[in-house]
């Protein structure tokens, strides 16, 4: 709950938008400020902590002498507004605190996981859910969220896939930029703003075999195609902050990393914000056998531009000592508090904006809207077997089964650090509520997903019998993704699918719901019901979105972000990889594909491509035109298609814009998306839908590092998934 806290004058300042003062006034309040200060204030500014315990004697002094520039997760409110006086009125300087938080999805109201929020294709909303976290979360005192995350991830052990924006580079830094606007809102300076902060910079996606905090190689190439991609979108909207990763990365640890942070960033990209480490990665550089002791992790994390510690306190401990000795030059900590101090004008700390925003107790309609559309649009449909789904509302009797219907902590996700579980509403209340409780028979059958025994089993068979249809909720707890969650398994967990087989004997029809934080395999599952409905984490209206796809008020939309493997065997699996020398065919005799890229034991396809997701409708491409023949470099080329609706009942359709390019200096991936746009369409409805390509949209990066587009042969899709789909070609000429 959000306590309120009355201030006009923030309000005031939160209504206008206050302004802070215009760059070059900045800079000269920056200059006429790191004069003054000492190396050990300069020290402080690049230090953040997490408050011990509580605003202790101890931690107001360290905030008086200037010791922190920020703390992470810092107490109350009053707090934190304590902490920040003592800071303003006490310290020599009065230079203000910077108080950041993990607003990953949602803050009192939860939106889906970002890994759903991104099936959604839905800039617009996601911006939406970014606004009114920075709402919930500025009106506590915070004023830096953590987010968002847009690292790439191509293999679905990896728990912190929730966290992701999906494996594409095009999507992940459309949705990361519609992430920092929402987050920052038209000023920073606003009361209402967080700034935002992009990581996990970089290729922390990458890790080897899934486990998290694991070591990455990433070719040069690859790394600007497609890891560093979505960062330079967040970057281009404006991101306030970076933030290093922990992973190791081509031997070079990225908190260490002076290409990545000095090279790419600085200088290639010239982001002018600051960059922290992540939690204590500037101490595990010994540990990752690159830096010594704490002073080379000290001086490599200056070095390569990482500008404030979080947690582990080398830079304060041992950078005075650096300087004096000569071994690190003074310039390089005057950067570092330049751009630490940038950012606290821009938010207008200086200017006494540190007041919060008083919100209402309970989250707003708005808010709550919000999250229930969020989550409608995050929802995909996998199956749906002779239209099994919707189910009418009059239908005698469902009986609800399986241990993610009415589990509210899970449902929320993996990063919730103030979400209100009792505001939650799970698709058992809100299947009761719609059919009235006598129509709903409900047995969990296990007590949580990872539970192995059976004891519940027979209860749920009883259900199951006696319905008229069975709402079968499968999946994964929210601790079995995020952080230090790696699985090395991605069916579900404990003895769900014994629990599915056993019900689908039972069951007329069997409908499966699946609640995770990751793609999962659960081929048998699919096989036996009727129908699928992948929900993520749907947060804290989960529930009511569920319910309504299930009775057909609203038809899914949501369409996948990831690739889904069939088994585990075929991880790393995504759509957008090279064609090898020899490629599969789907088609042909084994003879013709004896020695091609596959698997003796199971088919090269995964098991739903990206960008896939039925409606409660058929749409069908076709007649796709390709403006011209030849696009010259400077030129333009319009791609249309048309999309009919071709069943009966309305939906949104989400159109993909692929291409390929045939031949080129360094080989390009089958497909790219492009573009995409989601379109509402009637029964009998259709729509020509057209996107316009230029050379700089096909432009990739070459071996020698340069940003180009080539000359050459092109195939282009528009599209309803990765894997179909009606195909034109163009050349692209100089
Ligand atoms: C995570 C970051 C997070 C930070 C602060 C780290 O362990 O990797 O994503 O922002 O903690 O909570």
């Amino acid at each position: 709950m959000i306590p309120r806290l009355a201030c006009a004058g923030a309000l005031l300042a939160g209504a206008l938008g206050l302004q802070a003062a215009t760059p070059a006034e900045i800079e000269r309040k920056i200059d006429a400020l790191v004069v003054r200060m000492t190396l050990e204030e300069k020290l402080g500014q690049m230090s953040q902590t997490t408050f011990p315990g509580s605003l202790t004697d101890q931690a107001r002094d360290q905030i008086r002498q200037g010791r922190w520039g920020s703390f992470l997760n810092a107490g109350t409110p009053q707090e934190k507004a304590e902490a920040q006086r003592i800071a303003v009125k006490e310290s020599r300087l009065g230079i203000p605190l910077i108080f950041g938080q993990d607003v990953i999805h949602g803050y009192q109201t939860v939106f889906p996981i970002p890994l759903g929020q991104s099936a959604s294709w839905d800039p617009d909303l996601v911006r939406r859910a970014a606004r009114i976290a920075a709402r919930e979360a500025s009106a506590v005192g915070i004023h830096w969220t953590f987010a968002p995350m847009m690292d790439i991830a191509r293999d679905p052990r990896w728990g912190r896939i929730a966290e992701s924006l999906g494996e594409d580079p095009y999507l992940a830094g459309v949705l990361a930029a519609a992430m920092v606007r929402g987050f920052q809102g038209e000023s920073l300076a606003a009361a209402d703003s967080l700034a935002a902060c992009a990581k996990h910079y970089v290729g922390y996606g990458a890790t080897e075999g899934g486990r998290d905090y694991n070591t990455t190689w990433i070719p040069e190439v690859l790394l600007r195609n497609v890891y560093l991609r979505p960062f330079r979108a967040a970057r281009d909207a404006g991101v306030a902050s970076f933030m290093t990763a922990f992973n190791d990365l081509n031997g070079v640890p990225a908190s260490g990393n002076q290409f990545t942070v000095r090279q790419v960033l600085r200088d290639e990209w010239k982001f002018d914000g600051f960059v922290v480490s992540d939690y204590t990665a500037i101490e595990e550089l010994i540990a990752h056998g690159y830096a010594a002791d704490q002073t080379d992790a000290a001086l490599k994390g200056i070095r390569a531009g990482v500008d404030m510690e979080m947690v582990s306190t080398d830079y304060y401990d041992r950078g005075k000592a650096l300087v004096e000795s000569g071994r690190l030059d003074a310039k390089l900590i005057d950067q570092s508090v330049r751009s630490i101090l940038r950012i606290k004008y821009r938010l207008g700390l200086f200017d006494g904006r540190a007041q919060p925003v008083p919100t209402p107790a309970a989250a707003s309609a708005d808010a709550l809207e919000t999250a229930r559309k969020l989550a409608a649009e995050s929802l995909v449909l996998l199956k749906n077997q002779d239209g099994a789904l919707p189910l009418a509302k009059s239908i005698g009797k469902v009986a609800v089964i399986g241990p993610l219907a009415d589990s509210p902590v899970d449902q929320m996700g993996t990063w919730v650090l103030a979400g209100d579980v009792k505001a939650v509403r799970t698709p058992l209340n809100e299947i009761r509520r719609m059919l009235g409780e006598a129509r709903v028979a409900w047995a969990p059958g296990l007590k949580n997903s990872r539970d192995t025994s059976h004891e519940g089993f027979a209860a749920a068979l009883d259900a199951a019998r006696g319905a008229d249809a069975v709402l079968l909720f499968l999946g994964e707890e929210a601790s079995l993704s995020g952080e230090a969650s790696a699985r090395a398994f991605l069916n579900l967990p404990g003895a769900q699918e014994e629990l599915a087989a056993e019900v689908a004997q039972a069951a007329r029809p069997m409908i499966t719901v699946i609640l995770a934080g990751r793609p999962l395999t659960f081929h048998e599952v699919a096989e036996k019901s009727k129908a699928v409905l992948y929900a993520w984490h749907p947060g804290s209206m989960g529930g009511p979105a569920i319910a309504e796809a299930l009775f057909g008020d609203a038809s899914p939309s949501g369409r996948l972000s990831t690739t889904f493997p069939r088994t585990l065997g075929q991880v790393p699996i995504y759509y957008d990889h090279m064609n090898t020398g020899r490629p599969a065919a789907e088609s042909g005799t084994e003879a013709a594909n004896k020695y091609t890229s596959k698997y003796l034991d199971v088919s090269f396809t995964p098991e739903y491509p990206f960008g896939y997701g039925l409606a409660y409708t058929r749409f069908e491409y076709s007649n796709l035109k390709v403006s011209a023949p030849r696009m010259s470099m400077g030129g333009k080329l319009m791609v249309s298609a048309e999309i009919a609706n071709a069943g009966s009942r309305e939906s949104d359709e989400i159109v993909q814009f692929y291409t390929r390019q045939l031949a080129a200096s360094v080989t390009r991936p089958v497909r790219e998306l492009r573009a995409f746009r989601r379109v509402h369409l009637k029964p009998g409805e259709r729509q020509t839908v057209e996107f316009t390509l230029s050379a700089s949209d096909l432009a990739f990066y070459n071996a020698r590092g340069q940003l180009a587009a080539e000359p050459g042969k092109f195939d282009v899709w528009i599209a309803p998934d990765s894997a179909s789909g009606p195909m034109g070609t163009f050349d692209l000429v100089r």
